[in-house]
């Protein structure tokens, strides 16, 4: 059967990296054999222009039947101060199609490419060698609640509040994938709450705690406080696998997007940078499509074409969009 994907750029720069990244999956897919089920659609912005609606019931259709989505990105400031009637899913259609697949996981990837480790803005002997998982969970907590809103009080101030609430079985749902990634990798999760200060993060170690000590007694498993994390993450980040924050295979339909956004001050340019997208592509394979070796060698395909010199003007370089994806196709086919 083939492999069915959900394409929907988006706006912005959304459809210019999504589009880099069918380009790249085509030939990717071609060369393991594996038959892909390719359809495409509007989201956020772009459905809002057409249909008046930030993702149509057809389209949470076709997600719900795909293997996996590829999402570019959502919002710009044409739609941001839009606000429809219900919870935060229905502000974004990006947020609606995670909440209705419950895509409660998000897997994060960053690491430090060689070609680039004198252009970030860490000393290149710290960050050397750093290749980290960040996951995210993106279904609950203060970002995804449902207690939230504005209050007026009698002296004419106001309130407004996001409650940042977490069940156990939420909790215990996200720390498995997290530890499960982790098994995959170099077996070390490190769990960052705040449970010095909130209820809810101490819920969290627990729990982590409890999976961990049950179900994974070959992760090695910290704790850290969430600032000093963040300080050692900066300090010494080549130390770090997995991270999972309170703030396996996949089972289910996952969505594969990179971190960024709309960017619409260079939308349009042909000037983006389609790495993160092609890179996210790749996590579909491995991740959703049982091709690991693949996803790998496009990996190797956008080092190796970093080290080539190709390189988008966000990362100092002077290569548009298509001359960067294309490049990256020269490196895979000849890996
Ligand atoms: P942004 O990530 O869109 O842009 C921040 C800066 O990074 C801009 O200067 C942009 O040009 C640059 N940039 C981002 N991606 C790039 C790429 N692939 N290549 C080259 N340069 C790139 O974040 P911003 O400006 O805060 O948000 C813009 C819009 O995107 C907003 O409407 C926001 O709501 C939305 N957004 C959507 C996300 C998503 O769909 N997951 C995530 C973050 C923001
Ligand atoms: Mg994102």
């Amino acid at each position: 059967m083939a492999f069915k994907v959900l394409a929907l750029g988006g706006d912005g720069i959304g459809p210019e990296v999504v589009e880099a990244s069918l380009k790249v999956l085509e030939v990717a897919a071609q060369s393991i054999g594996l038959a892909v089920d390719l359809s495409q659609d509007l989201l956020h912005g772009a459905c809002w222009e057409k249909y008046g609606t930030f993702i149509r019931p057809k389209t949470l259709e076709k997600a719900r039947n795909a293997d996996a989505l590829l999402v570019g990105a959502a919002g710009g400031p044409r739609w941001d101060h839009i606000v429809i009637d219900g919870g935060p899913e229905e502000q974004d259609g990006l947020m609606k199609l995670r909440h209705e697949l419950d895509v409660f996981a998000c897997i994060r990837h960053a690491r430090a490419w060689d070609a680039l480790i004198e252009r970030t803005p860490f000393k290149p002997a710290r960050v050397r060698g750093a290749d980290v998982v960040v996951m995210r969970e993106l279904c609950g907590g203060a970002m995804f609640t449902q207690s939230r809103g504005v209050e007026s009080k009698a002296d004419g101030s106001r309130r407004a509040y996001d409650l940042n609430e977490y069940g156990s079985d939420e909790i215990a749902r996200f720390a498995r994938v997290g530890l499960e990634v982790a098994r995959r990798r170099k077996g070390r999760v490190v769990s960052v709450d705040k449970s010095n200060v909130f209820i809810a993060g101490k819920l969290w170690r627990e729990m982590v705690e409890d999976v961990a000590k049950s179900e994974f007694s070959d992760v090695e498993l910290t704790h850290l406080f969430a600032d000093n994390a963040a300080y050692q993450l900066c300090c010494q980040p080549a130390t770090f696998d997995v991270i999972l924050p309170g703030k396996g295979s996949v089972q289910g339909t996952a969505i594969y997007e990179p971190v960024h956004g709309s960017a619409p001050d260079i939308a349009g340019q042909g000037i983006a940078n389609p790495v993160g997208m092609i890179l996210s592509m790749a996590m579909m394979l491995e991740y959703s499509a049982g091709a690991k070796e693949c996803a790998k060698k496009i990996e190797l395909a956008v080092d190796a074409a970093l080290n080539a010199g190709f390189a988008t003007k966000d990362i100092g370089g002077t290569h548009g969009t298509v001359e960067m994806t294309d490049a990256i196709i020269l490196h895979f086919q000849s890996l």
